[in-house]
């Protein structure tokens, strides 16, 4: 079985044997719940690095919902049955009192990219993610830290942090992992009912859509009004956004010379989806 270390001695004593020989370390921050995305991003890490730690951390900073953080899945005994075969070097699962300690005071936080959608309907939430993961690169060390596309705008926030902080650390996004139905894999999608999880990939769909018929010449308006009318007749209960967004910058942009995203986030079932993809 993989070591599964509580505390940040442990960790940085097993980090400190690693740096001692020159090896690079690869860091997947994760808050559990494991799934293929994420053993595609220890897979792209343990190509890309001579030593991988896998993070598993429920970060309470980043739910500006209790009762989101309440049900969110946790399942450490099959998330390292998960990682065994992958050969993971050591897995960090600390409580959050090890993370949190009594006293601790700071908070990093993100202007620009972090403002827009997430961070304006989930307000405290990208201070949350990136005090985490500021400390998780402190605590691990790590010369790269692989993050999924999945989270786009959280993508743009840690390379705007990790610049703006001169953090010693690069950092990989790596693309979507989807069901073969196009419904992009998430630790939420579990929450999903059957009849709901039917549904869901009418998001996807709607989203190439409407990317497609940007492509083709259409307003963005009729591109977006259409879209979300097929994901609601489908049978999502709301759609908080869909956007197209300038892919770094997450300004508003129809810009096709430019990278563009088409960014979502919706309900279905009682349950939050977010989603994006290039247009
Ligand atoms: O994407 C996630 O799972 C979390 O936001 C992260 C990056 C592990 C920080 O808690």
């Amino acid at each position: 079985m993989i070591p599964i270390l509580r505390t940040v001695a442990d960790l940085r004593a097993i980090v400190r044997g690693w740096k001692a020989q020159g090896q690079t370390v690869g860091v997947v921050p994760t808050m559990g719940a494991l799934h293929d995305g994420h053993l595609s991003l220890v897979q792209a890490a343990k190509a890309g690095c001579d030593r991988v730690i896998v993070t598993i951390f429920v970060n309470p900073k980043q739910f500006n919902n209790p009762s989101d953080l309440a049900k969110y899945p946790r399942t450490e005994e099959a998330d390292a049955a998960l990682l065994a075969p992958l050969q993971v070097d050591t897995v960090f699962s600390p409580n959050p009192d090890e993370v949190y300690p009594k006293g601790f005071a700071t908070t990093v936080s993100v202007a620009g990219v972090a403002a827009p959608l997430e961070g304006s309907l989930r307000q405290g939430h990208f201070d949350g993610v990136a005090t985490v993961v500021t400390k998780l690169f402190g605590m691990t060390r790590a010369d790269r830290a692989y993050f999924g596309q999945k989270d786009w705008q959280q993508l743009q926030v840690v390379r705007r942090m990790v610049a703006d902080l001169n953090l010693p650390v690069e950092i990989i996004g790596c693309e979507t992992f989807r069901e073969t139905d196009g419904l992009a894999m998430s630790s939420r999608n579990v929450r999903l009912t059957a009849s709901a999880r039917q549904i869901a990939p009418a998001l996807h769909a709607g989203m190439r859509a409407a990317s497609a018929a940007l492509r083709a010449g259409a307003p963005q308006e009729v591109a977006l009004t259409q879209a979300e009318a097929t994901i609601r007749a489908a049978g999502f209960e709301d759609v908080e956004y869909l956007t197209f967004r300038d892919a770094d910058t997450l300004d508003t942009s129809t810009d096709l010379s430019r990278p563009l995203r088409l960014l979502a986030a919706a309900w279905i079932g009682g349950v939050r989806l977010i989603d994006n993809i290039a247009v």
